[in-house]
């Protein structure tokens, strides 16, 4: 058995998130992020802005990285960076980054997908949580991916539902938007939810086919709904919000599991595994867990911080491939639109 210690820098800088983490074989030392607080003025992502912060954050969050996972830069036995999918401009700061650094090391390079690493950062050690086993579905849901995914095993994937437009976290943040409260919502909506009446209001569930996701038609609703409601009651909002995000939040949770409960039933799978910033959602965690009892589910929710974007995620693919010597060179591009 091979116990040797092999220690991976992971770094991601796909959208919004400058990230870097290291891990010791599958355990995280350290996972350092830094999120731009800047989006947060104009109400969503601002690609420019990414891409200049995360220059900003690179140096200084590789740097904390190393130095709180308690090594040197010379311990690193290979660098992973997630080459796609994301903003180009900010996917070139990781990707250079990435490559002048194994340069200057002397040590391999590992590119790494970011969906694919939302996905296998169920493979982080943690000492109280339970790895899924193959297969099992997995549902990314975040600000930029709704995907049901059947996993067989660690580098076969296959994509059996996605979104045809918006993602689920965009259905919540623009959703919040539209109720008046600041970028981004989704944690507010679902704060705001906890003592909501989930049936207050009805919103449409979107007929798309098979497994697929679409959320522009509720957003849309929703604004309808709000001007409608605004025009009857100037403060309907301000009187109603609990109620109506409870009411989102429900339909969304609804959409969301309806779609698993399909795939579950079409693959025969019953493990299943979420991932992306929504799954901190309150709402879905525990619809999740009544599937445990209604339909027989084992379910698997990572802990917080390797649920939205982040290094350790990238590092944990980066392990796994380094153990198949599944190394890139420097011809490596970042690449924007990258599928599973
Ligand atoms: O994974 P993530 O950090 O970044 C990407 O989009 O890739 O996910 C961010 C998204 C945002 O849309 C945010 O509103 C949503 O996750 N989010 C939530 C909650 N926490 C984060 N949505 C609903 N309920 C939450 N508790
Ligand atoms: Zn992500």
């Amino acid at each position: 058995m091979n116990k040797q210690k092999i220690y991976i820098l992971g770094i991601e800088s796909s959208c919004d998130d400058t990230s870097a983490a290291i891990l010791c074989n599958k355990k995280v030392l350290s996972n350092v992020v830094a999120s731009q607080k800047i989006h947060e003025l104009y109400g969503g992502v601002v690609p420019e802005l990414a891409s200049r912060a995360h220059q900003e954050n690179i140096v200084p969050v590789i740097d904390q990285a190393i130095k709180q996972a308690n090594i040197t830069k010379e311990d690193i036995h290979a660098i992973a960076f997630t080459r796609g999918p994301g903003l180009m401009g900010s996917l070139l700061v990781g990707t250079s980054f990435a490559k002048s650094l194994a340069l200057a090391l002397d040590v391999p390079l590992i590119d790494v997908n970011h969906m694919q690493a939302h996905i296998l950062a169920h493979f982080i050690e943690e000492d109280a949580l339970d790895t899924p086993q193959f297969p099992f579905l997995a549902m990314t849901i975040s600000g930029g991916h709704t995907q049901i995914v059947k996993v067989t095993n660690h580098f076969d994937m296959e994509v059996i539902g996605e979104t045809i437009d918006d993602a689920v976290g965009e259905a919540f943040d623009k959703s919040a938007k539209i109720f008046g409260l600041p970028y981004p919502g989704g944690p507010l909506i679902d704060k705001y939810a906890q003592t909501g009446n989930p049936k207050a209001f009805s919103f449409p569930k979107p007929k798309v086919n098979e497994l697929n996701f679409s959320f522009s038609g509720l957003k849309t609703a929703v604004l309808y709904f709000v001007q409608k409601m605004k025009k009857e009651d100037p403060n309907f909002i301000e009187k109603n919000l609990n109620d109506i995000c409870a009411s989102l939040q429900y339909t969304i949770i609804n959409i969301l599991i309806d779609k698993l409960k399909k795939a579950s039933l079409q693959t025969g799978i019953k493990s299943i595994a979420i991932g992306g910033g929504v799954s901190a959602n309150s709402g879905i965690r525990k619809a999740l867990k009544e599937g445990e009892q209604k339909y027989g589910w084992k379910t698997f929710i990572p802990k917080f911080e390797y649920t939205t974007d982040n290094a350790a995620m990238i590092a944990i693919v980066g392990h796994l491939k380094y153990l198949k010597d599944d190394f890139t060179d420097m011809s490596v591009v970042a690449k924007a639109r990258m599928k599973l």
